[in-house]
C-alpha cells in the first residue's frame, strides 16, 4: 500500500461523506501532513467550470451527455492528480464509483463504455482505499428534506438513490480488501474514529 494513497469518500446524497472528507482533512491539517483534496465533478479550475454547467437546475441534458461531461470533468482533474500522485496524500469526494453507480446503476448507461473511459482517463492511476458511506431510506428521506441549497441531482426520488447506493455496495462487495463501508445511520463520532483509525493505518 503507497503510503500517500488516494483515498476517496463515494456515497449517495446525505450519507455523510462529504462530513467525513472534511473530518479526515483537519486530522491531517492538525498533524501537519500534506495532502491534497478535489471533489468530482469539480476540483481543478477547469472541472469546477463543467460542474456548474452539469449541476444546474436549469440544464437539461440527456444522460449520455451527462455521462460524458462527469467524464470531461474528470479529465480535467487528471493532471492535478497525477502531478501529485504518490508524493502527497490524495482525498477526493466522489470518483470513478460514482460514475459506475449514477450513470449505469441509477441511469442504465452501458457500463462497458463507463469503464472503457475511466481506464483511458486514469492509466496506471489507482485508488488505494475507498470510504462508501450508507445511509437507509428512511434517514434519506429525512435528510434529503433538510438539504438546502439543491443542485440538478439533488432533485430524484429516494428510490432512485436507493438503487444507485445498490450499486454503489456491489462495487464494494467485489473489492472488500480496498473498501470500509460506513453505516452513517449509526453513531456519527464512532464512525469519524473509525475513519481516522483506517486513515491512520493507510499513511503509517
Ligand atoms: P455533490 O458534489 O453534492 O456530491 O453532487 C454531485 C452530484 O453528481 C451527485 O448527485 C452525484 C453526481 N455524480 C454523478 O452522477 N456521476 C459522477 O461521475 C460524479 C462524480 C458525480
Amino acid at each position: 500500500m503507497s503510503k500517500k494513497p488516494i483515498i476517496v469518500f463515494e456515497g449517495i446524497e446525505g450519507s455523510g461523506k462529504s462530513h467525513h472528507i472534511t473530518k479526515v482533512s483537519k486530522y491531517l491539517d492538525k498533524k501537519k501532513i500534506e495532502y491534497i483534496k478535489i471533489r468530482e465533478p469539480g476540483g481543478s479550475l477547469n472541472s469546477e467550470k463543467i460542474r456548474r454547467l452539469i449541476l444546474n437546475k436549469k440544464s437539461n441534458f440527456n444522460v449520455q451527455t451527462d455521462l460524458l461531461l462527469y467524464l470531461a470533468s474528470r479529465s480535467e482533474n487528471i493532471n492535478l492528480i497525477k502531478k501529485f500522485y504518490k508524493k502527497k496524500i490524495i482525498l477526493i469526494d466522489r470518483f470513478t464509483d460514482s460514475t459506475i453507480a449514477y450513470q449505469h446503476y441509477g441511469m442504465g448507461v452501458n457500463l462497458k463504455i463507463i469503464n472503457m473511459i475511466n481506464k483511458f482517463l486514469l492509466k496506471s492511476i489507482k485508488v488505494n482505499f475507498t470510504f462508501l458511506n450508507v445511509v437507509d431510506k428512511k434517514n434519506l428521506i429525512q435528510r434529503l428534506k433538510k438539504r438546502k441549497s439543491l443542485n440538478r441531482y439533488d432533485k430524484f426520488n429516494a428510490s432512485f438513490y436507493i438503487k444507485v447506493q445498490r450499486g454503489f455496495l456491489k462495487l464494494a462487495k467485489s473489492n472488500e480488501k480496498f473498501y470500509k463501508i460506513i453505516d452513517s445511520n449509526l453513531n456519527i463520532k464512532k464512525n469519524e474514529d473509525l475513519i481516522i483509525n483506517q486513515v491512520k493505518k493507510l499513511i503509517k
